[in-house]
């Protein structure tokens, strides 16, 4: 069992394979929190642990002895306005204008089962007969509404899956001020905050700081997750690195407004909260109705930040990413983005096609300027149909390329529209915009209103009147700008609080149609590159576009960043062309593909003018993705280097499950004269077992102890700025 409950005490203790999580009902009903972190085995006496004195004299309601304070008392889902003066998890107001929460426990029930939310993207279990779901059900008697937290216990991956529900029972309406899904109270403030941070083409770039008195957080109000902020952090120990040390991990399930608070108190404690941005939100709930909060994932390791990671991995793969797609192997794709941008026609893209066919790639990807009258970034997005100047016919286009052995996948951007469009000249009101207020252009296009219904409509029936008709089997989902002039002109006055958190309701709900019409498509997200990495896509695109940054050196940072929550097998990652796009910088063919290799394999340039020699390193990217591709994307991966220092030589490795065999990459930044030997420690193998070691120039046998601890000596690294090595690992017989 996962979850205990012992009633003498009011106890849950809620176990995974290395992790235990203890809450505790009070004698006043408060949902307390005991613990969090490495297992133990203890249960009857768990109520002993924590048990806090008061120092201060505390707020406390009729009842309540005064040596409880709501103030200091470690809490699971704190409420506002009675006596918690943290920031605390939830506030309602009610018709009479007052601003307050007091939930108190009521009930509980323990289900084999994971809970469905029925408008945002859930975890599934997957058949695994250990996940188990605990609710405890609250109620705020003012109100009468009811709250009923969450956790779904993933054991075999270390992770708690948390989320709320509001109902209201009551008689009169209530507006909720905001709603987290996940508070963590923890006793102590010895910890670096990090979190990952960036701009367009610079996306997950790591950040740490230690935790200070007061709060510090990480959010986003652009109506998107952003490249800014990343929904996810972690809270480690100071002294915590890749392999040793605590590590608590934080990602919400959610692509717009979110916030990640952490706040140290006068206690010294630190309080965590995850959730929708109570900024600019503002949700009715009339008597019957629920409100669910997006799930937010939580899991420690004792073991450093690599654990951390490999427990999210593993929960993303097996409870979250579609079954669909999550082991299987993706078609490797070539995208015609950064080879022609908008100038292209039927004959290019065929050519383009036929090259990359002779090479082995297996999909092509028809990006931007395909429909409307697209020839520039001005025009045409909502305008679904084929641009007849470019392609006569897409239908035949795509049965050419089907019959060069390439499927076809097509870009769309649906939640925008352009001016000189013709859905602009039918439903100018359907632009998200404030009357009597100037709207914002960005990239000379608006958004549409995700929050109507008929809106969301008309784009399936645009979206899939295409994907039906034509073997299109990969759609590559772009979003490139903000939502600003945030209003909806089919709501009430009441009701604007609410339209970030519908319009992304809107996309949720556009991408489950689609995939339930079209269940063999793959979806890659994508936002002006990785403006909308989340695990709320994450759900319906098994692949995310990493960046637009495409550059091998650059990725060094972004894929790394990203590895700290999301699996290598969801990241969009490309071969380009060089010297690099967005940066100039000149990259070996090979470090290109090796970085690309950490990913979803694909490329981003026209074959038919690479060199020979550029052709066949293609031809043999292919031959290896195909031979390791199940060890990249179901295997353990391990950050070799330390990404918080931005080091010289950056290293990372992947393990078969069963330790049988290895991939491990190195890329070195910048060659200095006279440096001293590169030594490599390897992580994850296992220690007595012989593994051969095959570089570029020879084969050597090592034990998996002499590997991890002494290391091996980079022979065959080349000296040159941005070279790369990779080092083949398999067992010996
Ligand atoms: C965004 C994407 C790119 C490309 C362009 C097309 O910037 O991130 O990959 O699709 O849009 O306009």
């Amino acid at each position: 069992m996962s979850i205990l409950f012992e009633s003498k005490n009011r106890i849950f203790k809620l176990d995974t394979q290395d992790t235990t999580y203890v809450i505790q009902i009070n004698p006043y009903n408060r949902i307390c929190h005991l613990y969090y972190g490495a297992k133990i085995s203890e249960f009857e006496n768990l109520f002993q642990i924590y048990n806090f004195k008061n120092f201060s004299t505390p707020p406390s309601t009729t009842g309540e002895l005064n040596s409880v304070s709501h103030d200091q008392l470690m809490q699971e889902y704190s409420g506002a306005n009675t006596g918690d003066f943290r920031s605390t998890a939830i506030a309602i107001q009610t018709t009479n204008g007052a601003y307050a929460a007091d939930y108190r426990y009521t009930s509980y029930k323990i289900t084999n089962d994971t809970p469905s939310l029925t408008s945002l993207p859930c975890a599934f279990r997957a058949d695994n007969p250990e996940v188990q779901t605990l609710e405890i059900h609250s109620i705020d008697p003012s109100t009468q509404t009811e709250c009923i937290l969450y956790y779904t216990v993933f054991p075999e991956c270390n992770t708690i899956v948390r989320s709320v529900k509001l109902k209201n029972n009551g008689l009169k309406p209530v507006i909720i001020q905001k709603i987290f899904s996940a508070q963590l109270d923890l006793p102590d403030h010895h910890y670096d905050f990090i979190n990952f941070f960036g701009s367009w083409g610079r996306e997950r770039h790591p950040d740490r700081t230690p935790l200070h008195h007061g709060s510090q957080n990480v959010a986003s109000l652009r109506g998107s997750s952003s490249h800014q902020n990343n929904p996810a952090i972690i809270l480690a120990q100071p002294t915590t690195t890749e392999t040793r040390g605590d590590a608590y991990g934080f990602v919400l399930a959610y692509s717009s407004n979110f916030i990640a608070n952490v706040e140290c108190d006068q206690s010294n404690s630190s309080r965590v909260l995850l959730g929708i941005n109570p900024e600019m939100f503002a949700w009715n709930l009339t008597p019957g109705e629920e409100f669910e909060t997006p799930q937010a994932f939580l899991t420690f390791s004792n073991q450093g930040l690599g654990q951390m990671s490999r427990n999210f991995h593993d929960f993303m793969r097996n409870h979250w990413i579609s079954p669909r797609w999550s082991a299987v192997e993706r078609p490797i794709l070539i995208n015609n983005w950064e080879a022609t941008t908008f100038h292209f026609d039927a004959e290019k893209i065929l050519n383009i096609a036929k090259s990359a066919a002779k090479l082995g790639i297996e999909m092509f990807v028809l990006d931007d300027g395909w429909f409307g009258h697209r020839d520039d970034d001005k025009s045409s997005l909502g305008d679904w149909f084929v641009y007849s100047k470019k392609i006569s016919d897409m239908g035949k286009l795509v049965e050419q390329i089907n019959a060069l052995g390439l499927k076809f996948g097509l870009w769309f951007e649906p939640e925008m529209i352009s001016e000189d469009s013709e859905l602009y000249k039918t439903h100018p009101d359907w632009v998200l915009e404030i009357p009597g207020r100037k709207r914002s252009i960005c990239r000379t296009q608006y958004m549409l209103d995700m929050s109507r219904e008929d809106v969301i409509e008309y784009l399936f029936n645009s979206m899939a009147a295409l994907l039906k008709n034509i073997n299109i089997e990969y759609v590559k989902w772009d979003m490139n700008r903000n939502l600003t002039e945030v209003f909806s002109k089919i709501l009430p006055a009441n009701q604007q609080g609410e339209i970030f958190h519908r319009n992304v309701l809107g996309v949720y709900q556009l991408y489950s149609r689609l995939l339930q019409e079209l269940p063999d498509l793959l979806i890659e997200g994508c936002a002006s590159g990785g403006g909308r990495f989340d695990a709320g896509i994450l759900r319906y695109s098994p692949q995310i576009w990493c960046s637009d940054d495409s550059d091998a050196i650059e990725r060094l940072e972004i894929q790394g960043g990203t590895s700290f929550f999301y699996p290598p097998s969801s990241m969009g990652a490309h071969v380009s062309a060089c010297p690099n796009h967005q940066t100039f910088r000149k990259c070996p063919f090979q470090t290109r593909g090796d970085v690309a290799f950490a990913g979803t394999f694909g490329y981003e340039l026209d074959p038919g003018i690479l060199s020979e020699d550029e052709q066949n390193q293609i031809k043999q990217q292919i031959k290896n993705y195909h031979q390791y591709h199940d060890l990249v994307a179901n295997g353990d991966y391990f950050r070799l280097t330390n990404i918080f220092e931005h080091p010289n030589l950056e290293a990372w490795q992947f393990v078969r499950k069963d330790k049988s065999e290895s991939i491990a990459t190195v890329i070195l930044r910048r060659n200095h004269p006279a440096h001293s030997p590169f030594i490599l420690k390897l992580q994850g193998l296992n220690p007595k077992t012989l593994y051969a070691i095959t570089t570029p120039s020879e084969t050597i046998k090592l034990y998996g102890d002499t590997l991890m601890n002494a290391g091996i000596v980079l022979y065959d690294l080349p000296t040159y700025d941005h070279a790369s090595l990779v080092l083949l690992l398999k067992k010996c017989k």
